[in-house]
């Protein structure tokens, strides 16, 4: 897979999964714009540096994805950089608030939604009409786990579980819209898919319940590279209107696992977290 010259915007890139991402793609050849809210700053400098570094092109743009007029802004601000965006990585996502179904508030739904599937949908439209005046690009969204219910009665602790209600909705909501748009985009050199991690990715944000469920459960949780090998497998494949899930990805593919570097092999689909070496 050739992606050198290709231009990428990731946004939720100053940690976690999207930083992962970044990384990958630019020890690819990517030029990687890596895009967060202005309060990750650091983060995204940090990101930024760590590919230079390497040898990568990497810029950022920070920009509060919840405000609408700001995001807007977005992908005109991030193709200053490298020019016009070939790769759109919808990352950034977030849960407003902990709260049940039958109480969460209006604006905690709202802000949910907002941020997990009206600023992709608002990045896609703004991706989308060089792309497809250039016949080609790829969108990947990040889904999650979350958009389906799981078993009634619940395995785990049920007031976690119904606090994802909302924030799954959204994410099942993503997951439509990608179906739908990869359906419109058919034959246009423009591919749309959805990936999630397969239950939890070893992530800051999720390091506390990952090392809990791990005890129990340690094939429930994937090490951050998965996510990234399984991005670049959508972006490099012939996909178009897939949802999966990042182990299943690799494991229909045969594809073995890399370090972010994209040279050192780290292990395959079923590669687990050794908590004790981290
Ligand atoms: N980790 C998991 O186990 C897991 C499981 C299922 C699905 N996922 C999905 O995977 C993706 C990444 O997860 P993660 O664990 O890596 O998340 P994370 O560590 O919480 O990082 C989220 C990223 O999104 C950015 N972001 C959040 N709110 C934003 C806003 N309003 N405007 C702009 N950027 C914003 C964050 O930066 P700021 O500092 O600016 O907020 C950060 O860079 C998400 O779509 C998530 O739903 C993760």
């Amino acid at each position: 897979m050739d992606l050198s010259g290709r231009v990428a915007l990731v946004t939720g890139a100053s940690r976690g999964i999207g930083r992962a991402i970044a990384q990958r793609l630019a020890a690819h050849g990517v030029a990687v714009i890596v895009s967060a809210s202005p309060r990750s700053l650091n983060g995204l400098q940090e990101v930024c540096k760590v590919i230079r570094d390497c040898g990568g092109r990497a810029a950022f743009v920070s920009t509060d994805l919840t405000d609408v007029a700001a995001r807007a802004q977005l992908l005109a601000k991030a193709a200053a950089a490298f020019g016009p965006i070939d790769i759109l990585i919808n990352n950034a996502a977030g849960i407003a608030a902990y709260a049940p179904p039958s109480r969460i508030d209006l604006a905690a739904r709202q802000a949910t939604f907002e941020l997990n599937l009206q600023a992709p949908i608002d990045l896609i439209q703004q991706a989308l009409p060089s792309m497809r005046e250039r016949r080609w690009g790829r969108i990947v969204n990040i889904s999650s786990e979350a958009a389906r219910q799981p078993q009634i009665p619940y395995i785990g602790p049920a007031k976690f579980v119904h606090a994802l209600t909302v924030y799954g909705a959204s994410k099942a909501a993503l997951e439509r819209y990608t179906l739908g748009l990869a359906a419109e985009l058919q034959g246009s050199g423009v591919h749309v898919n959805a990936v999630a991690p397969s239950q939890i990715a070893n992530t800051e944000s999720a390091a506390s319940v990952a090392r809990l469920t791990a005890v129990t459960r340690p094939e429930s949780i994937e090490p951050l590279e998965l996510m990234a090998e399984a991005v670049l497998l959508l972006i490099g494949g012939n996909y178009n209107g897939r949802l999966c899930k990042s182990r299943e990805l690799l494991q229909q593919a045969q594809q073995v696992l890399h370090a972010l570097d994209g040279k050192t092999v780290i292990g395959d689909a079923l590669t687990l977290v050794d908590f004790d070496n981290e």
